[in-house]
């Protein structure tokens, strides 16, 4: 009862804004202590009767960005894009206009659904100016969850998710249930990185920040400047975030405060596991639990810096520093950011962390072991090719050929000479990471996307379930998908 009073109460504030209200926020983060605006959760659609039903329109749409305006990309005018919710079961209706100047289409990152037809097909092409409506129907056994939309048209997947097109997808499910994470208050978190030059045109990047994989030096959080986030004393803060940065790493720690993880990408862990700071890399989510157990302040969420490899290539933030750059470390953020401030109001009686969170199955050996290895190498002219077992993306050649009802092993070998980071993502089946470089994982959970960096061997174990058809894995670094670092997997009926 009281998680969803507050709930509403966030969706209210969200709901009494129209659109992008990021101009105001400006003056408090240089100002410091000063209050900022409380982060805004955003509108929700949700499925009603078994049905999520909606019309999304992808548009260019001028937003204030601090003290500028810019011409961002967005889902129905909003920044993010308006939040889906449903439920296991539920069938998703969406017609979707595309009123770009390019081809798109959407991509349902996370979700367990079919690769065919209108559902979660990327080889589709919506040109602009046309229409397409996407259906489909999440399996009744479909796993709670923080999941998210994003347009998936190769060869232009970064510049537009660069422009600002995400949005997130929420399963409601047993997680939900679990009677402290109820009573928590819940915060989606959507974090978000720019490029804006003085004419307020988002920045187009060169080859060499096309390479490493472009970023830009303003981070907002559902739209906003360093929001705050409020916390009652004894309260318990759940905070559903998502990196939806083409390329950007986060590397969250929250100032005095432990982070409790209680979800990855594919929905809840076993029990909870206390970390001091979090990694996430572009298009993983994941779910933290935060005590009010200190004394009433503001403590700050924090991007601390983080280095993805890659020697030769310099950092993502060398922009303007011509091929000096080249030699430069390569590193997502020269300093440490502030991106939101948890503010003590109020307080509650202690709520207890919860002890059980349901249960990641122990998936049987597999019947099959492949080896991807990623690379890059000299394409034409000065440009750089980015490849799985030395190939680069081609739609029509069928790379892997699985077999439903089955499971395999995949070991991701990273031989990039460069040393970067890639992020491995795969569509419709999650899978749980087995080892890395020949460790175990500390506890099983479910993933759809994991970090391999520079010379690591991680090994996935994935069972392919329910749906048959041809989808895609590929580097979650978007400009580095763009570039060729996409494969295909064909899923053949068993
Ligand atoms: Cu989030 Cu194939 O992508
Ligand atoms: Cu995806
Ligand atoms: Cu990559």
């Amino acid at each position: 009862m009281r998680s969803i009073k507050r709930r509403e109460f966030l969706g209210l504030s969200a709901g009494a804004t129209t659109a992008i209200l990021l101009s105001q926020c400006s003056k408090a983060q240089t100002q410091g202590s000063t209050a900022s605006p409380t982060l805004l959760q955003g509108r929700v659609i949700n499925s009603q009767g078994g049905l999520l039903s909606l019309d999304l329109e992808a548009n260019v749409q001028a937003v204030s960005l601090g003290d500028r305006r810019a011409n961002l990309l967005a889902f129905n005018g909003q920044l993010p894009g308006p939040r889906l919710e449903a439920k296991p079961g539920d069938t998703v209706q969406i017609r979707f206009t595309n009123r770009l100047n390019q081809p798109t289409n959407l991509h349902y990152h996370g979700l367990h659904i079919t690769p065919q037809g209108n559902a979660d097909n990327v080889f589709l092409s919506v040109p602009p100016g046309e229409r397409l409506t996407y259906e489909f129907t999440l399996p009744a056994d479909h796993p709670a969850g923080t999941f998210w939309y994003h347009p998936h048209h190769h060869g232009h997947v970064a510049e537009q998710v660069f422009g600002g097109l995400a949005g997130l997808f929420t399963v409601r499910g047993e997680l939900d249930e679990v009677p402290e994470i109820k009573a928590a208050q819940e915060a989606f978190v959507v974090l978000q990185d720019f490029d804006i030059t003085s004419a307020g045109a988002i920045a187009a990047p060169d080859m060499m920040a096309r390479m490493v994989g472009r970023e830009g030096p303003l981070i907002i959080v559902n739209g906003q400047l360093n929001p705050e986030l409020p916390l009652a004393q004894g309260g318990l803060l759940r905070l559903r975030l998502l990196n939806a940065s083409p390329s950007r790493f986060y590397r969250l720690q929250l100032e005095g405060h432990s982070l409790h993880l209680v979800a990855t990408d594919g929905g809840a862990i076993a029990t909870p596991v206390e970390l001091s700071e979090l990694l996430l890399a572009p298009g993983e989510r994941a779910e933290v639990l935060v005590q009010g157990n200190r004394e009433p302040n503001q403590y700050r969420l924090l991007n601390l810096p983080y280095d993805r490899g890659g020697m030769m290539m310099g950092g993502g933030g060398m922009g303007g520093m011509g091929m000096g750059g080249m030699m430069g470390q390569g590193s997502s953020v020269a300093a440490t950011q502030t991106l939101a401030t948890v503010t003590y109001r109020g307080s509650v009686a202690v709520l207890p962390l919860p002890q059980q969170l349901g249960t990641v199955e122990l998936l049987p050996n597999p019947t099959l072991s492949r080896r991807i290895e990623f690379n890059m190498a000299m394409g034409p002219g000065m440009s750089m090719a980015f490849l799985f077992n030395g190939k680069t993306f081609d739609a029509q050649r069928i790379d892997i050929a699985s077999k439903l009802n089955t499971v395999e092993e995949w070991e991701l070998v990273n031989v990039d000479p460069d040393r970067m980071d890639h992020p491995f993502h795969l569509h419709v089946n999650p899978f749980q990471v087995i080892s890395r470089n020949g460790q175990p994982e500390p506890y099983q959970a479910w993933k759809d996307t994991v970090l391999v960096k520079g010379n690591e061997t991680v090994r996935i174990r994935i069972p392919f379930r329910t749906f048959t058809g041809k989808t895609v894995y590929h580097c979650h670094i978007l400009d580095h998908e763009d570039l060729g670092m996409m494969g295909t997997v064909n899923i053949q009926p068993a």
